[in-house]
């Protein structure tokens, strides 16, 4: 596949999904394979120069274990230098806002910042108010862009190979996305993110983890697992975020698991060679069950190596893509 054009690229951050365009997705999409090209060399080196001598730093005020390494390895690999920050060990835990912050690492001369935030909304203001291209790794229960950006690239790979066609995109395929919506920016990213391409997305739950509105962003919803996944091509399960859960949205674990989990019970209801998603971390054998998250249609792992190559190309493309343009005749 030939390298994608850059220079299309025109924006300072990358905030959330809802206000992109399905060819500004597509860009992105389209620039990640050659990184995954280079993750995967066997031998020799996996670095790239494209951000030398730039500086990434992981602002992370909430837990991760992929997110943050994956963008940490995304800036090595693309030769930056990197630094974080977990809001435990900074100074705002003595008061410091995050615009006094921000200021103190640009000082630094950052060029982009990467930020995980308990607020919905706080990357956004962050890009507005400072120079550093800033890339939001998850806010509230807003949105999380390079989740569902290295989640339509899985499915879009899966696609290209079972269709035995280079050229398969999203436009048709079914998408049910099961568990904790109300509480799920990987929801919200995913189906601004899936619709722009084509798919159609059908948002399960219990009624009480059911956010209201989601019609109007295209995206119909159900409590009825059979009904839902019945004749999708993916299943993605979303994690329960109990430690979001202000008050008992649903009577019990238990009866979450006989009536939401997806396990080779349920999986009855679908197709026998539906894809199975999950963004981790899991809640092993709540909202997905051992067997299929490590069965044969299971890509959970191919998304977070997926994630490395969607970071790199997000990087690559905030940073470089001004000094393409420029560069072009
Ligand atoms: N998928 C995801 O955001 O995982 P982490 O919370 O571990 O980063």
């Amino acid at each position: 596949m030939a390298d994608a054009d850059i220079s299309l690229w025109t924006r300072k951050d990358l905030i959330g999904i809802e206000h992109l365009s399905r060819k500004e997705i597509e860009l992105i999409l389209d620039t990640a394979p050659q990184f995954l090209a280079e993750s995967q060399r066997e031998s020799g080196i996996k670095k790239v120069p494209l951000l030398q001598g730039r500086l990434v730093v992981n602002l992370f005020f909430e837990p991760s274990t992929r997110t943050r390494l994956s963008f940490e390895l995304a800036a090595k690999r693309l030769s930056a230098d990197t630094l974080g920050v977990a809001a435990s060990t900074s100074s705002v835990v003595k008061g410091e806002t995050l615009h006094d912050t921000l200021a103190n690492i640009e000082a630094m001369a950052c060029d982009i910042v990467v930020i995980r935030h308990e607020h919905a909304g706080a990357p956004r203001i962050l890009a507005e108010s400072h120079v550093s291209r800033i890339i939001n790794a998850g806010d509230g229960r807003h949105e999380h862009p390079t989740q569902a950006l290295l989640d339509a690239l899985t499915i879009r790979q899966w696609l290209r190979r079972t269709r035995h066609d280079p050229a398969a995109t999203l436009d048709g395929i079914r998408v049910a996305i099961v568990g904790d919506i109300l509480h799920s920016r990987v929801a919200r990213s995913n189906v601004w993110c899936l619709t722009k391409l084509g798919a159609e997305v059908v948002l399960c739950g219990p009624r009480t983890l059911l956010p209201p509105g989601t019609d109007r962003m295209g995206a119909p919803t159900t409590s009825d697992l059979r009904d839902a996944i019945g004749g999708v091509d993916v299943i993605y399960a979303l994690r329960m975020q109990l430690e979001r859960q202000k008050s008992c949205l649903f009577p019990s674990l238990r009866e979450y698991i006989r009536l939401f989990r997806i396990d080779s019970e349920s999986l009855e209801a679908a197709r026998p060679d539906a894809l199975i998603m999950h963004p981790g971390p899991i809640n092993r054998d709540i909202e997905l069950a051992a067997e299929v998250a490590d069965g044969p249609h299971s890509v959970i792992l191919e998304q977070v190596a997926n994630g490395v190559a969607v970071r790199m190309a997000v990087m690559h493309l905030l940073v470089n893509s001004d000094a393409q343009r420029s560069a072009a005749p």
